[in-house]
C-alpha cells in the first residue's frame, strides 16, 4: 500500500466528480462581468452555484459571497464587523483557528476592538454561563466561536450560542470550515450572522470558499477594486473554483449521512484498538466521544516516551497524520489548542488522525499496525 492519508482536516483529496466539473468549466472561460454571451454564460454558472448553496443552508442567494477560502471568509466577518458594524468587543476563545485568532489579535493591538476570551476546560468545553454573563453587559459585541474545532473536533453548542447572541443583541460569527458539508447547517434554524466554508475540506480544490453574511448587515468590501459579488468582493470570479465548490458541497450534502456512518466506524475502531496497543493513551478534547465531536477528527494523546517524533515515525511508515493543525505543524511551539487544555497536555504527544469518506478499513489497520510496530520497538528498547 502507498501512502495512507489520514490528515483530512488539513485538506482532502479531490473527488473525481468535482474534477470532472472543473474540467467542464475550463472550457467555459468567460468573465462573468462581461456582458457578451461568453460572459453571460459564466455568470449563469456562478449564480446557479450561489443559489444551490443558499438553498442548502436555508439562506438567500444574496447572502452568499465567494471568497478565496476559509481564511478570507473569517477575515471578512471579523474585520468588517469592527470596521462597519460598530463592534467594540469580540468574545471568542484561545482555541479558534488562526484565521480567527490572528485578525482578532491584530485589531486588539491596533486598539480597534477589545477581546474577551472565554475559558476552556481541560476537555476544550466552553461555559455558556460565562458567555451569558459577559453578554449581559459591555459594548456592541461579536461572538466568534467555531462550530467544530479543527484540532480536537469539539462541537460547540451553536444553537444555544446563537440564541444567547439574539437575546443580548450580539452578532454571531461561526467558523464552520470543518463542519460545513459534514454536519447539517441551516441559518433559518440557528441565528448565525456570519458563516464560512472552504472547498478543500470537502474534496474540492484549494483557494475557494464562501462567506454567509446575513442580509441587513451593511458591511463594506474587504477586498476592493471591482464590482464583483455585488460590490462586496472585488476580483474576477474564480469560475472553475466556484463550480467545483458547488459540486463538492452538493455531493457532501447529499451523501452526508452515509459518509458519517462509514467514518464513525473507522474512528471508533481506532479509538478501541489504540487503547489496547498503547497503555496510558488518552484523547484530547471530546474527540473520542462520537456525540460530542466532529466525526472526521480524532486527537490522540500518546504518553511522551523515548519516541518524541511520533508523527515523523508514522510518516516514515507511509502514514500521513498531523501533530496539530497543518498551520502549526511547522512551528516548534506546539499547538495553541492543545496547550490551552492545560498543563497535563505537556506529558503527551498529540497525533491528529482525521478521516474522509475515502478512508477504508485498510487505512485504519495500516495506521494501527504502524503504531503497533513503533511501540513494539520501544518496548524492546
Ligand atoms: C477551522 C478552520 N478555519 C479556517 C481554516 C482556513 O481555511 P482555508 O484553508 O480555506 O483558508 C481552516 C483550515 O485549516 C480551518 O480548519
Amino acid at each position: 500500500m502507498g501512502v495512507i492519508f489520514l490528515d483530512n482536516a488539513a485538506t482532502t483529496p479531490l473527488e473525481p466528480r468535482v474534477k470532472e466539473e472543473m474540467i467542464r468549466m475550463m472550457e467555459n472561460f468567460g468573465n462573468p462581468s462581461s456582458t457578451h454571451i461568453s460572459g453571460r454564460g459564466a455568470k449563469v454558472e456562478v449564480e446557479v452555484v450561489r443559489k444551490r448553496i443558499a438553498q442548502t443552508i436555508g439562506a438567500q442567494p444574496s447572502e452568499i459571497f465567494f471568497t478565496s477560502g476559509g481564511t478570507e471568509a473569517d477575515n471578512m466577518a471579523l474585520f468588517c464587523s469592527v470596521r462597519d458594524l460598530g463592534v467594540k468587543r469580540i468574545i471568542t476563545t484561545t482555541i479558534e483557528h488562526h484565521a480567527v485568532g490572528h485578525p482578532v489579535e491584530f485589531m486588539v493591538e491596533r486598539g480597534e476592538v477589545e477581546a474577551a476570551y472565554l475559558s476552556v476546560n481541560e476537555h476544550g468545553d466552553i461555559d455558556l454561563n460565562e458567555l451569558e454573563a459577559l453578554l449581559k453587559q459591555g459594548p456592541k459585541t461579536l461572538v466568534s466561536l467555531m462550530f467544530a474545532n479543527n484540532e480536537i473536533g469539539n462541537l460547540n453548542p451553536v444553537d444555544e450560542i446563537g440564541a444567547l447572541c439574539q437575546k443580548y443583541d450580539a452578532l454571531f460569527h461561526s467558523d464552520t470550515v470543518q463542519a460545513m458539508g459534514h454536519l447539517p447547517i441551516n441559518v433559518s434554524e440557528t441565528p448565525y450572522d456570519f458563516l464560512t466554508c472552504s472547498a478543500h475540506k470537502i474534496h474540492g480544490p484549494k483557494g475557494i470558499g464562501f462567506a454567509y453574511v446575513r442580509s441587513g448587515l451593511k458591511i463594506k468590501p474587504l477586498i476592493q477594486g471591482g464590482a464583483q459579488e455585488r460590490n462586496m468582493r472585488a476580483g474576477t470570479e474564480n469560475t472553475i473554483g466556484i463550480c467545483a465548490l458547488g459540486k463538492a458541497f452538493e455531493i457532501a450534502t447529499a451523501e452526508m449521512a452515509e459518509d458519517q456512518k462509514k467514518v464513525e466506524g473507522l474512528k471508533q475502531h481506532i479509538i478501541d484498538e489504540v487503547q489496547a496497543i498503547v497503555p496510558g493513551v488518552r484523547f484530547f478534547g471530546r474527540s473520542s466521544e462520537l456525540d460530542k465531536s466532529l466525526y472526521t477528527v480524532l486527537s490522540i494523546a500518546f504518553p511522551k516516551s523515548n519516541n518524541d517524533m511520533l508523527t515523523f515515525s508514522l510518516d516514515m511508515k507511509g502514514i500521513n497524520v498531523s501533530g496539530g493543525s497543518a498551520c502549526t505543524s511547522g512551528s516548534n511551539q506546539g499547538s495553541h489548542v492543545i496547550r490551552a487544555l492545560g498543563d497535563w497536555t505537556s506529558e503527551y504527544q498529540p497525533v491528529r488522525v482525521s478521516f474522509s469518506k475515502f478512508n477504508t478499513k485498510e487505512c485504519a489497520e495500516g495506521f494501527l499496525n504502524a503504531v503497533r510496530e513503533i511501540y513494539a520497538v520501544e518496548k524492546e528498547a
